[in-house]
């Protein structure tokens, strides 16, 4: 298994280009599974975890055919099961449900299991299923879904915001009988970029942006090229990285609007944000200062950067409290960063930081793919070497890590 060793102490200085993101790659990728035509991905990065959807999608009949930053799908629907094997790799796999119940009123996805970051049910998937007239049954650690008279447009209010399942829900309303109103909808970034590239596919959406999202469903959609969005996350995971080691980062592709709530965070710390022609540069000169956050929902502060950021807090002056309201498990890296110095003490669903002058380098272990980047953050900053093990976790979302940190002067290697 592969580990990351990284010798700390060097302010990073230089460009880093940021890749499409992998959280608007997933489901944009299953929107192969809605049209027999082409669909042309351009902008995407090279992800373990994009790799598990394309080789689900594959075993669904969909071909996933990369050309460079080109994703081209293309296909027919030939099997429904969405087995435990590649499932358990990625919770996103239940993403295909959606497509898989509008296109051929049937689908057999496996349950994802447990999760690193809490439990993750996926009751608001197939409750908003149910709404639209799906007939679901749990069997053997399957969700057997059917809808033999096709979905039905409905009203679905979500209790509480849900990536995952407004993103199943639009792209089944996009070709059910009938209007869907999705209230409540999240409406992160990742979404209005699936909503832009089912409306290129002729779906009929309406809400862009807001939490209530008005579907008129049609019979069939075709074919689309889509360009994938800027990764917000791997953005602001660079911007913490050019913070912590009181460096200057060019984020080359970045978009500022996406990113509202880290760059407040990240300013009220003391970090200089500027920005730039196709990007914003992020400086720090002068000391740090914690600073207190929340997770919520976009456009909130998100759960994506929480470890990140707290890297960041534990090497600033003063104390600052991080909460966590998304994911009941998120604190994973706290026992990890304490072990490279840190002072953070965790009650319930809050975690309170006192910033520390040095961390040093530690052998730490990833436990998730967030807390896999705090850690390198860490030992960025941190006074000698740290060794990073099962950096697989990091491999499913950031693309080209050493590479892109070792070209703005990080000593960095992965060593088998
Ligand atoms: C997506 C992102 C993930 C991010 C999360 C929150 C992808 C591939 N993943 O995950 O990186 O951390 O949004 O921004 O885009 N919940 C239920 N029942 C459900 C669905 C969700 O109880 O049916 C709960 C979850 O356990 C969690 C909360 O709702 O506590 C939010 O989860 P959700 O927004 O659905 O996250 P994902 O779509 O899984």
């Amino acid at each position: 298994m592969d580990s990351i060793r990284i010798t700390g102490g060097v302010p990073l200085s230089g460009t880093i280009a940021i890749s499409g993101a992998k959280n608007a790659a997933l489901p944009l990728m299953t929107c192969g599974l809605l049209t027999d035509e082409r669909l042309v991905l351009s902008n995407v990065a090279k992800l373990a975890d994009l790799a598990t959807m394309a080789e689900l999608l594959t075993q669904h009949g969909i071909a996933a055919e990369p050309e460079g930053r080109t994703l081209s799908l293309g296909g027919r629907i030939t099997n429904t099961e969405a087995p435990y094997d590649i499932v358990r790799k990625m919770r996103a796999s239940i993403l295909v449900l959606g497509p898989l119940l509008a296109r051929v009123g049937e689908a057999r996805v496996s349950l994802p299991g447990g999760c690193a970051i809490g439990t993750r049910p996926v009751d608001l998937h197939l409750k908003g299923l149910e709404a639209m007239g799906a007939k679901i049954k749990l069997d053997s650690g399957y969700v057997d879904a059917s809808a033999p008279q096709g979905l039905k447009g409905a009203t679905i209010v979500f209790p509480f915001v849900s990536v995952g399942a407004t993103e199943n829900l639009l792209m089944a309303a996009s070709l059910a009988d009938g209007v869907t109103t999705l209230k409540n909808a999240a409406r992160e970034p990742e979404i209005s970029d699936l909503v832009h590239c089912l409306i290129a596919m002729g779906a009929k959406i309406e809400g862009i942006g807001t939490d209530t999202l008005v579907i008129e469903g049609v019979k069939t959609l075709h074919g689309a090229e889509h360009p994938i969005l800027p990764d917000r996350i791997e953005t602001g995971t660079y911007a913490c990285a050019a913070a912590i080691t009181g460096g200057d980062l060019l984020l080359q592709n970045a978009r500022m609007e996406d990113l509202g709530a880290v760059l407040h965070s990240l300013t009220d710390a003391g970090v200089v944000i500027t920005e730039e022609q196709n990007g914003f540069r992020v400086t720090r000169a002068n000391g740090l200062h914690g600073v207190d956050v929340m997770t919520e929902p976009f456009p909130g502060f998100p759960t994506d950067m929480q470890a990140q950021f707290m890297a960041l807090m534990a090497v600033a002056d003063g104390a600052s409290m991080i909460t966590e309201t998304i994911f009941e498990n998120r604190f994973m890296h706290v026992p990890e960063l304490n072990r490279m110095g840190a002072r953070i003490n965790v009650h319930g669903s809050s975690a309170i930081i006192r910033g520390v002058k040095k961390l040093s380098g530690a052998q730490v272990m990833a436990t998730d793919l967030r807390a896999s980047f705090s850690l390198v953050l860490a030992g960025l900053a941190a006074e000698g070497e740290t060794t990073i093990s099962r950096v697989y976790h990091l491999d499913r979302g950031y693309e080209a890590v050493e590479q892109k940190l070792a070209a703005c002067g990080a000593r960095i290697e992965r060593v088998n």
